[in-house]
């Protein structure tokens, strides 16, 4: 698929179906949020959720009173459905419209979550690419956060084909620049029931 028949996928996507919808779809991104709390992520630091789309991440991390978050997503109607949530808060978040190959990274961040983005990328120069981006995006001792489809996990997200990781392999991935603090797998249920195993990793950048 080329670059702008995928970016036209996920704008149909957003178009035409309310977050609900959506297999990937959680009120409260539990397992996201658990990595924030026990790695005491300090709330001035500079978060951006790559891939973010209608993710209530961010309202979460609002809530618990991040102040320097940044949302980023190929798909321009994903970033207005986010951003009209907050349009009454006041609440000043950084939205992002870009493929995050393509991202010039103005800011450096502390953390760099990715849940569901990065396993889209199927050929070996962009999964360099990204891997390489993050590393340049993230301050020293800066943190990343990836969850993807396992090895167990279903060979297609939102109908397009994915790349799964065991543990083992996403480490792999990263090792040219990051060290991992933890990874686990678990099972996400959508919201029809259908049961998705994920291996999620933290790293931490190497000096
Ligand atoms: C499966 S959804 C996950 C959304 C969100 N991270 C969550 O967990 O609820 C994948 C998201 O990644 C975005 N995405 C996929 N490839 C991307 C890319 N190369 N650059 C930026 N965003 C991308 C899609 O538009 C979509 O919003």
């Amino acid at each position: 698929m080329d670059n702008l028949s995928f970016k036209q996928h996920w704008e149909k996507i957003y178009e035409t179906k309310n977050h609900q919808e959506v297999g990937w779809y959680q009120q409260k991104p539990m397992v996201s949020l658990s990595f924030f709390e026990e790695l005491n992520v300090p709330l001035d630091t500079n978060i951006i959720d790559i891939g973010g789309g209608e993710s209530y991440l961010v309202d979460n991390l609002a809530q618990m009173g991040y102040k320097h978050i940044s949302v980023l997503d190929i798909a321009t109607k994903a970033i207005e459905k986010a951003k009209a949530r907050f349009k009454e808060s006041g609440q000043n978040i950084h939205w992002i419209v870009s493929d995050v190959l393509e991202f010039s990274v103005s800011n450096k961040y502390n953390v760099w979550h990715d849940r569901a983005a990065f396993h889209f990328l199927l050929e070996e120069k962009d999964i360099q690419k990204y891997v390489e981006h993050a590393k340049n995006a993230l301050k020293e001792n800066g943190l990343l956060f990836v969850g993807t489809f396992s090895e167990n996990g279903p060979g297609k997200c939102s109908g397009l084909p994915v790349r799964k990781y065991a543990i083992d392999e996403l480490k792999q991935v990263f090792s040219p620049y990051f060290e991992p603090i933890k990874c686990f797998n678990i099972d996400h249920f959508t919201p029809s029931d259908n049961v998705q195993n994920y291996t999620f990793c933290t790293f931490r950048k190497k000096h």
